[in-house]
């Protein structure tokens, strides 16, 4: 089926197939066509240009999006989406003045979401994890990364694994998954780290290699959690099974793992909220993208990634959600691309190319999504009448996004 866009208000982030990430002041420059027209062929991009150039094509279907913008769907590349219930009641006593770590030492946090998640159904873990992908694609998001992480055991990391694997069979948009075993340490390995990192390396990562349940390895850097050392023996243990790193480093305190993740050829290092001249150092030298997850810092008050930093010293810097029942309850990428103007601030140009073109990079999927390019996916969603793409971060909280395309199909609910 062939489907034909006209009367385009603006075309936003048309791209050549070579650019894969914007870094620096790049990032700042988002290349748009006024008045233009996107053609569509089953599932992928076909040609798009100047209304005033359009050739004469013959299709299926004809779309008049007159007052109208064009956006690529957002690319989230750090969720944590599969999870079991919730933990309102922890955000109640952080209101109340207990910090996020002391509710985590008290066997809430990660721990908290482990335990439910250990006692749910396979089927209710998945029927939980696809209504919020529904509920995500709906906002715009048109390719995530899902993470594991909340099950610490052998069978639950499996269960959620394979709820990933499932998602990805029933859903048309690119998901990747991420093992994070290390996420955090067991009740039952209080006194054993070790114990459980042996049981990652040893049973956990040839098991889900067996099954190829993930495409990455991440690890929960951080102080009481795990170390560079930790870190450095997962990374190493998981290339043997081609399980590229993406790492939670920097979130509270910075102890190294920038620089053994960018050792270790990360694809991704994602938080940063604080960040040292020597991990800037560490960046400039790798290919691995700087995620920033500002609607955590929101959500917590925590520091903000310093998003200004990184663009100055030349760097690539991606955005997404972390999604997740702890840090982050919400998966809006829009409300994301507003706190990082806002808080961060970075310029709406810096923050959409940070949602779409780096956040396919920090995914490996720079080949599919994150631009208007031919060839590419046809995930696109059509705006609100706005008056130009700043109207996507400054009316925060609010939805512009008329109708989302995933594979040349209508999105809907
Ligand atoms: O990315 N930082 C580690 N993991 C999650 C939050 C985990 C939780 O509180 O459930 C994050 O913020
Ligand atoms: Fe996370």
């Amino acid at each position: 089926m062939t489907q034909l866009f006209i009367n385009i208000k603006e075309l936003v982030q048309v791209r050549d197939t070579s650019v894969k990430k914007v870094s620096g002041k790049e990032m700042n420059i988002l290349p748009t066509i006024k008045n233009a027209f996107l053609l569509i062929k089953n599932e992928s991009i076909a040609d798009f240009g100047l209304m005033d150039k359009i050739p004469e094509f013959t299709v299926d279907k004809t779309i008049d999006c007159s007052g109208k913008m064009i956006f690529p769907t957002w690319c989230d590349s750090h969720t944590h989406i599969v999870f079991a219930g919730n933990r309102e009641q922890e955000f109640v006593d952080r209101i109340n003045g207990l910090s996020y770590e002391e509710i985590a030492n008290n066997g809430g946090g990660i721990l908290n979401s482990a335990k439910k998640l250990q006692v749910t159904s396979e089927e209710d873990l998945y029927n939980q994890s696809a209504k919020r992908l529904e509920e995500v694609i709906l906002l715009g998001t048109g390719a995530i990364e899902i993470k594991s992480g909340y099950g610490l055991t052998v069978e639950a990391e499996l269960k959620m694994l394979r709820v990933i694997k499932k998602l990805k069979e029933n859903y048309d948009i690119p998901i990747k998954a991420s093992f994070l075993g290390a996420h955090a340490i067991p009740k039952e390995f209080k006194n054993d780290k070790e114990g459980y990192i042996n049981l990652i390396i040893d049973e956990m990562l040839p098991k889900i290699k067996k099954e190829n349940l993930a495409d990455f390895i991440d690890v929960f850097c951080e102080v009481g959690y795990f170390s560079v050392d930790d870190t450095n023996r997962i990374l190493s243990s998981a290339k043997q099974y081609n399980l590229i790193p993406k790492v939670h480093v920097n979130q509270f305190n910075t102890i190294g793992g920038i620089e053994a993740s960018t050792k270790q050829n990360a694809l991704s290092v994602d938080h940063l909220e604080v960040l040292n001249d020597e991990d800037i150092e560490h960046l400039k030298t790798s290919e691995t993208m700087p995620v920033a997850l500002p609607t955590c810092s929101f959500f917590l008050g925590i520091p903000y990634t310093p998003a200004r930093k990184i663009i100055e010293n030349n760097l690539a810097l991606a955005l997404a959600t972390d999604y997740n029942p702890g840090s982050t309850p919400s998966g809006n990428m829009n409300f994301v691309i507003s706190t990082a103007c806002i808080k961060m601030k970075m310029t709406p140009e810096e923050a959409i190319n940070a949602a779409t073109i780096n956040g396919a990079f920090a995914m490996n999927l720079s080949d599919k999504v994150g631009s208007i390019t031919k060839g590419k996916l046809a995930n696109f969603f059509i705006s609100k009448e706005i008056p130009s793409y700043n109207f996507i971060p400054y009316s925060f909280g609010h939805n512009q996004i008329q109708t989302i395309y995933i594979k040349g199909k209508k999105a809907s609910n």
